[in-house]
């Protein structure tokens, strides 16, 4: 009997942190941010990215390889928090109310929200103007929870470009979004255009489980050291053109 139980409760350890093996770094990740991460490759099936090129470099300092886990945006601190991933890089802003539930690195990239509308619309110029629009934003995001103090018609997609999409087709009248990847987005988007208004700088973070010192510590030794021997520097100039 004895025996039994300690199987069973191996195979529940197994059920939440199962196929992570100790050389490995489990990253991750929603796909849908460019230059942050998005898909790519010659298959078009590899995540590709800022944070994935720093999330490499970490494992490497570590001595491990990378695994990336592609997901939705707002299951990411779910996967976490069951053991599922070992760290988050995912352009993820590190907020008060995140930070009850994960712990953050040191700051990695400074980032705003930016307010998206159709180029010929010429109604929404100031913050004040948000006011009651319909709102586009990915769902989880800080654009989310900013856009639902503006107004209560906010409707949510598992991507910005589908956000943006939703502008484009004039179902809502502007979209919230993180500056880099709203830019990087518009750039294939003519019928859009972007403005920067008085909105607070946010901060992007790796997150990783409450508790796991030893990892944010390491992760935080790794930044520090990508910044000091400017290898930060040269991924900026490599995805942020
Ligand atoms: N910075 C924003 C946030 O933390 C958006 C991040 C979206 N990231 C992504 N990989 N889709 O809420």
């Amino acid at each position: 009997m004895k025996k039994i139980i300690t199987v069973l409760s191996l195979a529940l350890v197994c059920l939440s942190g199962c196929g992570k093996q100790a050389n490995e770094l489990v990253v991750g990740t929603n796909a849908t941010f460019p230059p942050f991460e998005y898909m790519g490759g010659t298959g078009g099936d590899e995540v590709k990215g800022f944070d994935i090129d720093i999330a490499r470099q970490i494992a490497k300092d570590a001595g491990k390889t990378l695994r990336v886990e592609n997901m939705n945006f707002d299951a990411l601190i779910v996967a976490l928090n069951s053991g599922k991933i070992d760290m988050i890089a995912a352009g993820m802003t590190i907020t008060p109310e995140r930070e009850k539930t994960v712990s953050f690195s040191t700051p990695y990239y400074e980032a705003t929200q930016v307010v998206i509308t159709r180029k010929d619309d010429n109604r929404i110029t100031q913050i004040s103007d948000l006011k009651d629009k319909k709102i586009a934003v990915q769902l989880g995001t800080t654009g989310d929870v900013m856009a639902k103090d503006f107004s209560q018609q906010v409707v949510a997609f598992n991507s910005g470009f589908e956000a943006l999409m939703e502008l484009k087709n004039g179902r809502v009248d502007l979209v919230l979004f993180d500056s880099a990847p709203a830019a990087h987005h518009l750039a294939k988007n003519r019928q859009l255009k972007m403005q920067q208004m008085d909105f607070k700088p946010e901060y992007y973070g790796l997150a990783m489980a409450k508790g796991n010192d030893a990892l944010v510590r390491q992760v935080d030794a790794s930044l520090a050291k990508m910044q000091a021997d400017g290898q930060l520097d040269t991924l900026l100039d490599k995805y942020m053109k």
